[in-house]
């Protein structure tokens, strides 16, 4: 949250930040959802997740009409996504990973992309736009069976499953991008991706790092969100 607003003080957009109790009832975050909402002068909202237990986030995020829905996650945005229509907000680290494949020249019609999770944060609209962008997409997950050997035809693999170092150089083809989505914690309590970094490196044409990487560009992407939003609203 911290580089958020950092981000959008960078690029001049106004940001106004809720902090509640963590004991905050379910009434109070909708009621103040619900006012974000009805406020003319905002143009995007969003719930930083995980929520705590007690709160039931799926409700609260319904919430946040998709007019107003700086991360994407509403059905509205994520069917039209589904639907390859463009008028709708895109979940923001799978929308920078795909900013981050075009700006690095990155082919993706008709290559193999493999995604490895299946979130809905990032996992599940990751296969989407890399569908909509006429890649083959293949989505692993924890119950995948030969997940290691699919990740080995990867053109383009984009791994998103949250365990340290879990994809090795026997995993990846010679020659793929590697897209780490990963923050997890190493042994020795560093920060690193999904991806044996060091391990992979020089056998894959392009990778992200961790941390550096995707990270960036989740946060440029939800500027670029709330920007969309801010001129949709004004052609109203
Ligand atoms: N928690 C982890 N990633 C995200 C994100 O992209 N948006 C929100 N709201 N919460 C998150």
């Amino acid at each position: 949250m911290r580089n958020k607003i950092k981000a959008c003080e960078e690029v001049g957009i106004r940001s106004l930040s809720h902090y509640l109790p963590a004991n905050a009832t379910q009434k109070e975050v909708i009621e103040l959802v619900r006012a974000l909402a009805a406020d003319k002068s905002v143009h995007g909202i969003l719930v930083q997740l995980p929520l705590p237990k007690h709160l039931n986030a799926k409700e609260i995020l319904a919430e946040i009409p998709a007019e107003k829905d700086a991360d994407g996650f509403c059905a509205e945005n994520v069917g039209k996504l589904t639907l390859n229509d463009e008028s709708g907000t895109v979940s923001c680290t799978p929308y920078g990973v795909m900013e981050l494949l075009k700006r690095y020249g990155v082919s993706l019609c008709g290559k193999n992309a493999v995604v490895v999770g299946r979130s809905n944060i990032v996992g599940r609209p990751m296969v989407l736009l890399l569908l909509n962008a006429d890649a083959t997409v293949t989505v692993c997950h924890s119950k995948t069976q030969g997940l290691k050997d699919i990740c080995a035809r990867a053109d383009i693999l984009v791994s998103a499953i949250g365990k340290a170092k879990f994809i090795t150089a026997d995993m990846v083809k010679e020659g793929a991008v590697v897209i780490d989505v990963g923050m997890n914690r190493d042994a020795a309590g560093n920060l690193c991706g999904d991806v044996d970094f060091e391990g992979v490196k020089n056998k894959v044409s392009l990778i992200t790092p961790v941390p550096g990487g995707v990270g960036p560009m989740t946060i440029a992407m939800l500027l670029q969100n709330t920007v969309t939003l801010a001129e949709r609203a004004e052609l109203c």
